[in-house]
């Protein structure tokens, strides 16, 4: 067995988060940063999974999630050699933008270089179903696929043509939240109050809409006005925290487009869409005065469908 790198990228949801765990679409466009695996014949038979920059080294029986999401990928009773699996990743964790199933389709990739997307798809959400419980999938379709994503839970990942380029910035509030928990919160308020939930929902799917024809036609006056409108939505499910309205607040006062929380909320990252390289390095600058981790990130047609992921072969190490 070679040794088989494997690469995926990270996230950010354009629109309908949450509201995609319920069956409505949502948008997500891969962005250049992501996850990296490495994987080489194990040489004490045991499968090992390593992420060095997080202090982690487990085998599949160890008792930690990670060992599990790696068992999960392995595959109950698949007879194959062992394998000792090194895993990186640019991605902040727990922080909205797709790191922990940026890692599982990586890692997918370099066990199984020849699996076709529907397959890496499919194994990568064993894994994700470890951290995630209820996974919508919209975070392992765009992981695998790169460039703008339009899902649903019912009809899958289709590509969406983005016209133009988008100026992206990004940043995170430092502050951790479960995907689980803010998931499981969303569930249990559209339970107590069905009423006014199911429509907040409704009027999320509108947005998802309006927003994948504004990116096709590269409105992004559009696109930006629509991610104010889905932010607000994303208040009233309770996931926003006064942090993340402030961050949105901050880049729309400095020229954004348009900003909103990204992912599950309650902490984790915003996305803002800058008109120019000008203003987006304004943004940032804002949010690194409050002492914010922030980055600029460019998606076009162009630029994300080069960041697709592909198993590459190293000859040797
Ligand atoms: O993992 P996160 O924080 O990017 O959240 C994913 C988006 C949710 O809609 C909140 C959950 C899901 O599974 O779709």
């Amino acid at each position: 067995m070679d040794v088989t790198i494997g690469t995926a990228c990270g996230k950010v949801i354009l629109f309908g988060e949450h509201a995609v765990v319920h069956g409505v679409p949502a948008i997500g466009l891969g962005i250049d940063r992501g996850a990296q695996a490495k994987v080489r014949p194990a040489s004490d038979g045991l499968n090992r999974l390593r992420i060095a920059q997080w202090a982690i080294d487990v085998t599949e029986t160890d008792d930690h999630s990670l060992a599990r999401a790696f068992r999960a990928v392995l595959g109950e009773g698949e007879q194959a050699q062992a394998i000792d699996v090194e895993a990186s990743s640019d991605l902040p964790p727990g922080a909205g933008l797709g790191c922990s199933a940026a890692m599982g389709v990586a890692l997918v990739r370099a066990r199984h270089p020849n699996a076709s997307l529907a397959e890496v798809v499919d194994r990568a959400m064993a894994w994700e179903r470890i951290f995630h419980g209820n996974p919508s999938g919209i975070d392992a379709a765009i992981a695998a696929q790169g460039g703008g994503v339009l899902f649903s839970r019912g009809a899958g990942a289709t590509p969406i043509r983005i016209r133009g380029e988008l100026i992206l910035c990004v940043a995170n509030s430092g502050i951790g939240s479960s995907t689980k928990s803010m998931v499981e919160a969303v569930a249990a308020l559209h339970r107590a109050e069905s009423s006014r939930i199911g429509p907040i929902f409704e009027e999320i799917g509108a947005i998802v809409a309006l927003g994948g024809r504004a990116l096709e036609v590269g409105d992004s006056h559009a696109v930006g006005a629509l991610m104010d409108r889905n932010h607000n939505l994303l208040k009233q499910l309770a996931v926003s925290i006064p942090e993340l309205d402030a961050m949105c607040s901050i880049a729309r006062g400095r020229g954004a487009l348009g900003a909103k929380l990204t992912g599950a909320g309650g902490g984790g990252c915003v996305v803002a869409l800058a008109p120019n390289h000008e203003v987006a390095s304004n943004i940032t600058e804002g949010w690194g005065a409050m002492g914010l981790d922030a980055f600029v990130t460019i998606v076009s047609a162009v630029s994300t469908s080069a960041h697709r992921a592909s198993p590459a072969v190293e000859a040797s190490l």
